[in-house]
């Protein structure tokens, strides 16, 4: 399986490149290539990790059939590209979906079962997580009393900003805010109990949806490492931060090296990256239940 960077296919410009994916425009669908860039500190790096695009997209398709009885989601497709990208199919396979375009409502949808990163910092500073009150003396990566949704604006670039509900309902409606509310609580319930059955923790994760002829859809990526907090449940201990399941060995390695957090990101030593590539292989095998082939 090749590693891939960045797709260039003859003749054929992405309608854009995230951090992750490469896009294509199909008309009414979207051509979804999930690279193997990884971003650390929301910078790009410059060494891909082999299998992480595959994952990435395997791990989603699992999660969105999984959950489709909760809500309908974007995907067509993933083993047929349609005309020209049928030639490209090596690059293509089990890294690409073709989805249904939507119009993205402009908020993250954030849940959180336990109290990590910005809800962590947002918690210290005024005992609340995007303006929900929650118990006192809580501290660094507990559990909640029960998950909460947590919303974020989608920032074009650097950090999403945390938003209150009612300011989440003034961007895309007071109706659609609940509803989205009500079913990413859900979908991540759902997940979580998955998830702690297989050992590991779903500490928070984050949705995005869209809307198509008024239907609300579950688009982007599903409970991915790279959206989603998983820690190992034998290792779990609050009181302080957990290791980040995927990410651990290169944060690791840019502390080292005293890299500071500024672009151009250091090439990662081979070590790095087969470590954090057995890690990405090692999610999807624990929760699809079988190994990325
Ligand atoms: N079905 C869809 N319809 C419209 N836009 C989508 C759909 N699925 C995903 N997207 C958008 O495609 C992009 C995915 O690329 P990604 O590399 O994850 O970007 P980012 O750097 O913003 O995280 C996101 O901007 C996401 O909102
Ligand atoms: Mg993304």
């Amino acid at each position: 399986m090749r590693v891939l960077r960045e797709t260039q296919f003859a003749g054929l410009t992405p309608a854009a490149r995230g951090k992750v994916r490469d896009i294509y425009d199909l008309g009414d669908k979207l051509l979804i290539v999930a690279t193997d860039r990884l971003s650390a500190f929301d910078i790009i790096l410059p060494t891909p990790i082999p299998d992480k695009g595959r994952v990435l997209t395997q791990l989603s398709l699992f999660w969105f059939r999984l959950l489709e009885d909760a809500i309908p989601n974007h995907v067509l497709g993933a083993t047929d590209f349609p005309p020209p990208f049928d030639k490209f199919k090596d690059e293509l396979a089990g890294r690409s979906m073709v989805v249904r375009k939507t119009q993205p409502l402009p908020i993250e949808c954030v849940v959180r079962g336990y109290v990590s990163g910005s809800g962590w910092k947002d918690y210290r500073t005024t005992g609340k997580i995007c303006g929900i009150p929650l118990p006192t003396g809580l501290s660094e990566s507990d559990r909640l009393p029960e998950p909460i949704f947590t919303p974020a604006t989608k920032a074009l670039s650097g950090h999403d900003e945390n938003i209150s509900f009612d300011r989440a309902a003034s961007l895309v409606g007071k109706e659609l805010a609940k509803k989205v509310r009500a079913v990413s609580l859900e979908i991540y319930s759902r997940a979580a109990a998955y998830a702690e059955q297989r050992g590991i923790i779903l500490a928070d994760t984050k949705f995005e949806f869209g809307l198509l002829h008024n239907e609300l859809i579950w688009i982007d990526e599903a409970l991915t490492p790279d959206s989603s907090r998983f820690w190992p449940a034998a290792h779990y201990s609050p009181r302080g931060p957990q290791a980040s399941f995927d990410k651990q060995f290169v944060r690791d390695y840019l502390e080292r090296m005293q890299w500071p957090k500024t672009p151009p990101g250091p090439e990662l030593p081979p070590e790095v990256v087969e470590a954090t590539r057995a890690k990405y292989r090692e999610a999807y095998r624990i929760l699809a239940g079988r190994e990325l082939d």
